[in-house]
């Protein structure tokens, strides 16, 4: 039997290989959330390795639209109609927006109960699924209501890609460049390299980029809080303009997006190098080679869902930036760094002649 604590980081990280060497698992009765994007063969799989006396099986629509305030009541009422205690191990398996939902439920759920995350996405397996972040959207504000709350460990499971559309693996890279973007030049370059493999899912290299983005993700959320705000690079705008657009807009083409507005605001500043604007813009094209946008919003909306973006003070968005690949900015010991309402206005523009 395993030792359950209920949140430890860094959590065991294991690449399972068809869920067949999963370590000892918790012998108490199981709780099984899935999103339903998950193949069922993918689950039957994945049941039979658990082996549990007892398991409770949720099934739950995926993404974003589902990230909400009732998706996670309603599990939890649905919890205390099965009469589930305090007993229970939570395994969510699904991409990012199920993982941070149930991972906030079993934060919270009888004040905390271990818990065990099977990413379906490549988003999810490469970033979503470590550093304990989770919770839910609210009045179309990214991630305002949650808390941190760290697995007991992760499967990972590359075959669990083979069901994913391509537009969303090209998600999961744009988040792995992110982590290449903060850490070395050599790294970006490997990764773009490995693009259109993944793309192609190819698996050895898709499962190599993964360990890779973990290892970075880990480095940033191990040294500092100040520090792990760097995972935030390219965030602000695109927690802006998931806000404005809804559902439709997928996170990792967000990120792609605001990476490459917030790297032209920080070249405008003096303090961003051009390679990067022309690196995130490069970025940018392959993850959005036509526009993504379907809403119709002004920058007038942008403006007052950016007001309430979790990272602000008083109201004043912050972004951070990297001066050079590997060169995160740090000015008098801050990351995360206010914007003029000027500037966002500025790439507002930029991004409408990019994507008219
Ligand atoms: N907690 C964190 O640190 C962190 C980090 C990055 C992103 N996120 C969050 O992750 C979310 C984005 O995650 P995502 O990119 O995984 O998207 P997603 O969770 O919205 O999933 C995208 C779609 O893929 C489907 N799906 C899931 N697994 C599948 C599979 N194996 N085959 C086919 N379809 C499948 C889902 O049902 C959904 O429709 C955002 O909400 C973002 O805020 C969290």
């Amino acid at each position: 039997m395993c030792e359950v604590q209920q949140s430890c980081f860094p959590p065991r990280v294991l690449f399972t290989g068809s869920f067949s060497d999963l370590f000892p698992l918790p012998t108490g009765p199981i709780l099984l959330c899935i999103d339903r994007g998950v193949s069922s063969n993918e689950i039957v799989r994945l049941k039979s390795a658990l082996q549990a006396n007892r398991l409770y099986e949720y099934l739950m629509p995926g993404g974003e639209r589902s990230k909400t305030r009732a998706s996670k009541q309603k599990l939890e009422d649905w919890a205390l109609a099965m009469k589930i205690g305090s007993n229970v191990s939570v395994f969510a398996v699904g991409g990012g927006a199920t993982l941070d939902l149930v991972a906030f439920f079993a934060a919270t759920y009888a004040r905390g109960v271990p818990l065990f995350l099977v990413p379906s996405t490549l988003l999810a397996m490469a970033d979503a699924s470590f550093g304990g972040k989770c919770g839910v959207n609210a009045k179309r504000v990214k991630n305002i209501v949650g808390t941190v709350y760290h697995p007991h460990a992760i499967f990972i499971d590359s075959q669990l890609l083979l069901s994913l559309p391509k537009y969303h693996i090209q998600a999961g890279l744009v988040e792995i460049a992110k982590h290449s973007l903060l850490d070395s030049k050599e790294a970006f370059d490997t990764v773009m390299s490995c693009w259109n493999a993944c793309l192609q899912k190819d698996l050895p290299c898709l499962e190599k980029l993964i360990a890779y983005s973990l290892n970075v993700k880990e480095k940033f959320c191990s040294r500092s809080k100040e520090y792990r705000h760097f995972l935030n690079l390219g965030h602000t705008m695109a927690h802006g303009l998931e806000g404005v657009e809804g559902a439709y807009l997928t996170h990792g083409v967000a990120v792609a997006i605001g990476m490459y507005l917030e790297a032209a605001i920080g070249f405008r500043r003096g303090i961003v190098r051009r390679d990067v604007v022309e690196k995130t813009k490069e970025i940018a094209a392959l993850a959005a080679p036509r526009s993504p946008f379907k809403g119709k919003w002004s920058f007038e909306h942008l403006k007052r869902t950016l007001e309430l973006d979790k990272k602000n003070t008083a109201g004043v968005p912050r972004v951070v930036w990297i001066e050079a690949i590997g060169k995160p900015y740090v000015c008098h010991g801050c990351t995360a760094i206010p914007l003029e309402w000027a500037e966002v206005e500025y790439a507002h523009d930029l991004m409408k002649r990019m994507w008219p």
